[in-house]
Parts: structure tokens; sequence; C-alpha cells
């Protein structure tokens, strides 16, 4: 479904370039949940903003559904494929009420759009009474649901999250990614899952990518609740989480 072929990027900056992404080959398949890990600065925020249009790569293309994607065609893009970010709090508008932040990404749509987000709600686990807060008045868990509600309201075939799970406490992210695990099953959205809790990636992820140095090192398929890996990298990110 989605594609991404041999992409890189580079960042300059006074007179020094910085090769952030090196050929990255990497596919979703419909209804798949994949993970990408790799540490802090490996580059798997770029590469999330190369996939979402949202910077340009030097080099490669990515498609979805066999159709290339651009900055020309990311609007209908988007309605295919959404980023969530790490940061909810950011990414909300703090004068605005959640009913306001969820509306906003319906203005096309026809019908009872009030009905619809009331529908949604419950989806996420959040009630009527969160309507008519503000970004500020809610917890770090009841936000980062706000901000995965307004991703799925579009109803998208695939969302790209980007360390979603990092700045909540254990509970909370736990009940993330139940929630993603349970859209996928209901409603057949895959996910990226960018991150670097490689449990919350072995719990979750039909399939996971190394990414290390802007590389995509390693990859494996889930077989019997567990990855396995080839490159001494990832046996290694791994193994400290066996070991
Ligand atoms: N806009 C930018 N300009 C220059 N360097 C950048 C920019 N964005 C990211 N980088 C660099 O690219 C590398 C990869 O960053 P990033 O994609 O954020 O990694 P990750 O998300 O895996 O932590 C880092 O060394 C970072 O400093
Ligand atoms: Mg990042």
């Amino acid at each position: 479904m989605l594609t991404v072929e041999n992409v890189s990027k580079s960042y300059s900056s006074g007179g020094n370039v910085k090769q952030v992404l090196r050929g990255i080959e990497l596919l979703v398949g419909e209804g798949e949940i994949v993970g990408l890990v790799g540490e802090s600065g490996s580059g798997k925020s770029t590469l999330s903003r190369v996939i979402m249009q949202l910077e340009p790569p030097d080099e490669g293309a990515i498609s979805f559904n066999g159709f290339p994607v651009d900055r020309r065609s990311r609007k209908a893009f988007y309605k295919e494929c959404q980023l969530i970010f790490q940061n909810a709090s950011a990414a909300l508008n703090p004068s605005w009420t959640v009913r306001e932040i969820l509306m906003e990404p319906l203005r096309t749509m026809k019908g009872d759009r009030n009905a619809y987000i009331r529908h949604m709600l419950g989806k996420v686990k959040l009630a009527e009474v969160h309507l008519k807060k503000r970004p500020t008045e809610l917890s770090g868990g009841e936000r980062q649901r706000v901000n995965l509600l307004r991703s799925i309201l579009v109803e998208p075939k695939l969302v790209v999250c980007d360390e979603i799970i990092s700045n909540l406490d254990r509970l909370i992210q736990r009940e993330i990614i139940d929630l993603l695990i349970a859209l996928n099953q209901e409603t057949g959205m895959a996910v990226l899952f960018i991150a670097h809790d490689l449990q919350a990636v072995t719990y979750m992820c039909d399939r996971v990518y190394v990414m290390k140095d802007g590389e995509i090192v390693d990859e494996s398929t889930k077989v019997e609740g567990g990855f396995e890996f080839s490159h001494p990298y990832s046996k290694k990110l791994f193994g400290a989480l066996l070991g």
C-alpha cells in the first residue's frame, strides 16, 4: 500500500552536508502494523516527514496504492494517510475546544458532523464532557487520544505514528497501543509505528524495520510473538530487551 523506494535525504548547514537518510526501502501493506525502530537521531522523524510530503527527498519516491505521492498530490494522500506526532500539546490548537479541534478535519463533510463526532468519541474512550474542554484542561493521555481521534476522523487507510507514546506513562502508553490495535482490527487501518520502545513494538507490530544512521539495516516479521534479526546491531538492540 505505502511504498518508499530508495529515499535519500541530506541537510546542509554552514557548508557541511549531513546525510540523514540513505536508500530507504520500506513497505506497509494493507491493514499491517509495522514498526520502525532505531535510536534517537537515526532519521526516523525525517523519514516520516518525507513520507508525508512535508519535506522533499533528495532522491527516491513514495507511492500509495500504486500512485506516486508528491507535493501536488498530497491533499488527496492525506485522506488516506495521516501523521500523528509525539507532542500532542503542540499539535492541538490551545485556544480551541476539543469540539472545534475535531470539527476542523470534517469541514467538507456532509451530514451531521456532531453526531459523527459523538459516535467516534467512544472509539478512543473519550466522552461528551471532553468536547467542551480545551487541550490544557486534559491529561496527557486524553490529549493524545484527542490527537489520535482527530487524525482518524477522515478514516485513513494508514496512520504514521511518530513516537506518540514517548511522553506518557506506562499505563497510558498501553491504553493508546490497545486503541490502535482495536482500530486496526475493526477498520483495517494500517499503522506505521515509529518508536524506540522495543517492548511496545514487539507487543503490537506484525513486522519491524530497524534503522541505524539513516539506513534500514534489518527487517523481521513476527513469528510466535517475537522477531528474529540478522544484523548484529538489531540483535544487540533487541537482545537488551530479552536480556
Ligand atoms: N531540519 C533539519 N536540519 C538539519 N538537520 C536535521 C534537521 N532535522 C533533522 N536533522 C538531523 O537529522 C538527524 C536525524 O534526525 P531525526 O530524523 O529527528 O531522527 P530520529 O527521529 O530518529 O531521532 C539528526 O542528526 C538531526 O540532527
Ligand atoms: Mg524522532
